[in-house]
């Protein structure tokens, strides 16, 4: 009755900024992104018959919210459903790096706990079927399922908004150097501000340009387009961000490193060093680029003013029973 699973951080090269359903997380558009190599959440499940209640453990964090265990415990509450078993849980899980940062910590958290939990009881999915039911812990943790390249299908509704893989780890050799600018969590979760992306005026029509983008960014992927893939990465950074600028409450994810790091990109990239930066719902960086130009990256963002760590990830595979 005990698993243990690693699940990596995924970053999405489309975002997914909005939802159709709320409760169930369905998205407002699909998304693609890449599972990374060097990010990962570790989570043991232990279903016991003599525990009260679920205890829910983090590893190495100095901060943790009564929301953040409700929700893995809502987890739980799912399996437990699905495999008939009335036992409570003792979960230990940890990261390797900082939580709620714009690095994805909820996608390979909650994806390590959904993948641990049915572990422990035995239980065996399709993972079509595993990727719905991490979608519903948290809408990127669907992602983190399959290996390599990844589509979120926004599906019709809860039954078929699923995550499938559509390139290989080994397609395509382009690194996300993470810079990781600090180490304290945000002050606005996503869940909040997919809540209000459709407060921003510019919502429609960021919206209506979705699809579109999705089908334009597998064909560089396919084409191995390296300058237009980047380019639309990074412009699709960028319109995200101008949702969440233009949001009522307006919400600012970037500090000052985080603008430091996005004008030295383009600097760069001017000089001849071509990288482009995405960023998700945080201050942290993703500088994207192709692994021969993985080092000169890391190296120069860890020159930055601030910058705590640069992490070099190259395409990874999705979450993993370790027992
Ligand atoms: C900004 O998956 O964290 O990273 O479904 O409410 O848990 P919930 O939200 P979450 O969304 C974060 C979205 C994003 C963009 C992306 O990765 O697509």
């Amino acid at each position: 009755m005990k698993a243990t699973a690693k699940s990596p951080a995924n970053i999405a090269f489309i975002k997914y900024w909005g939802k159709t359903d709320l409760k169930s997380r369905v998205p407002e558009n699909n998304s693609v992104s890449m599972c990374l190599s060097d990010l990962y959440s570790l989570c043991t499940v232990e279903f016991r018959k003599d525990l009260k209640i679920d205890e829910i453990e983090f590893k190495n964090e100095a901060v943790v919210k009564t929301k953040e265990k409700e929700r893995i415990v809502r987890v739980l509450e799912r399996v437990r459903k699905l495999g008939k078993v009335k036992w409570k849980a003792k979960v230990v899980t940890e990261n390797n790096f900082p939580k709620a940062t714009g690095i994805a910590s909820s996608a390979s958290g909650l994806s390590a706990v959904t993948v641990a939990a049915l572990g422990a009881l035995g239980m065996k999915m399709s993972e079509k079927e595993v990727s719905k039911l991490a979608r519903l812990a948290s809408g990127t943790a669907s992602r983190s399922i399959p290996d390599g390249w990844v589509e979120w299908m926004k599906g019709t509704g809860s039954g078929d908004s699923y995550s499938k893989q559509i390139f290989p780890v080994d397609w395509w050799q382009v690194s996300d150097v993470v810079g990781v600018v600090t180490h304290k969590m945000k002050k606005v979760s996503s869940t909040k501000g997919h809540v209000l992306a459709n407060t921003s005026p510019f919502y429609k029509t960021r919206i209506q340009g979705m699809k579109e983008k999705v089908k334009k960014i597998k064909q560089l992927i396919k084409k191995r387009d390296f300058s237009s893939f980047g380019r639309l990465v990074e412009a699709e950074a960028l319109n995200m961000h101008a949702i969440c600028i233009t949001s009522k409450p307006a919400i600012i994810y970037w500090n000052e490193i985080t603008i430091k790091v996005m004008k030295e990109v383009m600097r760069w990239r001017e000089e001849g060093l071509e990288s482009y930066f995405t960023i998700d719902a945080g201050p942290s960086v993703h500088v994207i680029c192709e692994e021969k130009n993985a080092k000169e990256v890391a190296k120069r963002l860890r020159r930055v003013e601030g910058m705590k760590r640069a992490v070099i990830n190259r395409p990874g595979v999705g979450a993993r029973l370790l027992t």
